[in-house]
C-alpha cells in the first residue's frame, strides 16, 4: 500500500486575508477493500483513489466520443431549467469561459438519463460495495433511485454552486474520467465554523470561499480547506459529512457512486428523521425503527460473509 498526500495552495488572496490554508489529502494505490474500509471508511477519513476505475471503458470517456454515442439525447441541465442536446452541450463546454460559463450539466441520473452508458462504469468499483441501499430488504427506488450513479459534465470556469454536505448521508465515490476537476474540502469537525443557514445544515451562507469578509465570518478563520486537483483516473472518497464543493478549470466529465452501508446508515437514520419528524412524525418513526432493523441484519450479515461489519 503506498501513501502520499496532495494539495494545492489556497488562493493567494485568500492568504492575504488570513483564510484557511490548504491541509494535504491521502492518495493510494493497490488499496485493498479491507485497508480502505479499515483506514478510511470506518475512520470517516476521505482518501484519492489513484487505481479504482482502471477497469471501467468510462476511462476512455471524451467529450468528442460522448457525443458519438449520445450526441442527440436531451439532458436536463440543473439550474437552468431546460433541456440541452448532448453535443449542443459540448459545444457550449468547449466555448466555456470563466467569465461566461457554460451550463454545468450535472447529476446526470445515468439510470435514468444515460442507461447507454451503464455498461461503462460496471462493475462498480470494490470499495464502493456492498451498497444496503439497493438491499432487498429495502422497497425498490426508495427516496431515490436504487444504485445512485450520476454523471457531472461542465467547462472552464463553471463550478458548483455551493460548499454543501450530500443528502442522506451518502457516502460518494467521485471518479474524475475526463479532464481534471478542483476540490475543496471541510471536515465535519468544521461545520460550526461554516455559518449555516437556520432552514438547511447542509449548506452554508459562505457564498465565496475565496474571499470571506472574516468581520462577518470571522469563526471561518479556523477551518482546515483541503483544496486539490482532481486528475483523470482518480477517485475522490467523500465520506457521508464533509463539506465540499467543485470548480473546473477545462471540460471536465466526472462520475459519482453513492452507498451507504454500516459506516453511514446511522447517518441516513438521522436525516430521515430530521427532514420527516415535523410534517409526517408517524412515517418518520416507523421508517427509522425499520431501517434500524435491516441495518442490523445487514451488519451481522457483512460480519458473515466478511468479516468487516460495523455499525457506526
Ligand atoms: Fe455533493
Amino acid at each position: 500500500m503506498l501513501t502520499a498526500t496532495t494539495s494545492l495552495p489556497a488562493d493567494p488572496a485568500s492568504q492575504a486575508d488570513a483564510q484557511p490554508q490548504s491541509t494535504p489529502i491521502d492518495r493510494q494505490r493497490n488499496l485493498s477493500r479491507r485497508e480502505f474500509i479499515h483506514e478510511y471508511q470506518i475512520r470517516r477519513r476521505p482518501v484519492i483513489l489513484e487505481d479504482a476505475t482502471d477497469h471501467w471503458a468510462a476511462s476512455s470517456w471524451t467529450p468528442e466520443s460522448l457525443c458519438r454515442r449520445i450526441g442527440d439525447k436531451q439532458v436536463l441541465v440543473r439550474g437552468t431549467d431546460r433541456c440541452y442536446r448532448f453535443d449542443e452541450l459540448t459545444e457550449l463546454i468547449h466555448e466555456s469561459t470563466p467569465e461566461n460559463p457554460a451550463p454545468y450539466g450535472r447529476n446526470l441520473n445515468v439510470h435514468r438519463d444515460l442507461p447507454e452508458l451503464l455498461p461503462d462504469i460496471q462493475p462498480r468499483l470494490k470499495y464502493a460495495t456492498p451498497d444496503w441501499k439497493s438491499s432487498r430488504l429495502l422497497p425498490k427506488d426508495w427516496l431515490f433511485q436504487n444504485g445512485l450513479e450520476e454523471v457531472f459534465y461542465g467547462g472552464r470556469g463553471a463550478s458548483f454552486p455551493v460548499l454543501h454536505v450530500d443528502y442522506w448521508g451518502m457516502d460518494g465515490f467521485i471518479s474524475q474520467m475526463y479532464g481534471e476537476k478542483e476540490f475543496t474540502l471541510f471536515s465535519p469537525e468544521d461545520t460550526p465554523f461554516l455559518y449555516q443557514p437556520d432552514d438547511d445544515p447542509l449548506s452554508t451562507r459562505i457564498t465565496d470561499l475565496d474571499h470571506v469578509d472574516l468581520t462577518e465570518f470571522p469563526l471561518y478563520a479556523k477551518a482546515n480547506m483541503i483544496r486539490f486537483m482532481l486528475q483523470p483516473g482518480e477517485t475522490l472518497y467523500n465520506p457521508s459529512g464533509w463539506w465540499h464543493t467543485t470548480r473546473m478549470h477545462n471540460a471536465s466529465i466526472t462520475v459519482i457512486t453513492a452507498t451507504w452501508n454500516a459506516s453511514n446508515w446511522r447517518t441516513l437514520i438521522s436525516e430521515i428523521r430530521r427532514n420527516w419528524s415535523k410534517d409526517r412524525p408517524f412515517k418518520a418513526r416507523i421508517m427509522t425503527t425499520y431501517l434500524a432493523g435491516v441495518g442490523k441484519l445487514l451488519s451481522i450479515r457483512d460480519a458473515v460473509l466478511n468479516g468487516i461489519g460495523r455499525a457506526d
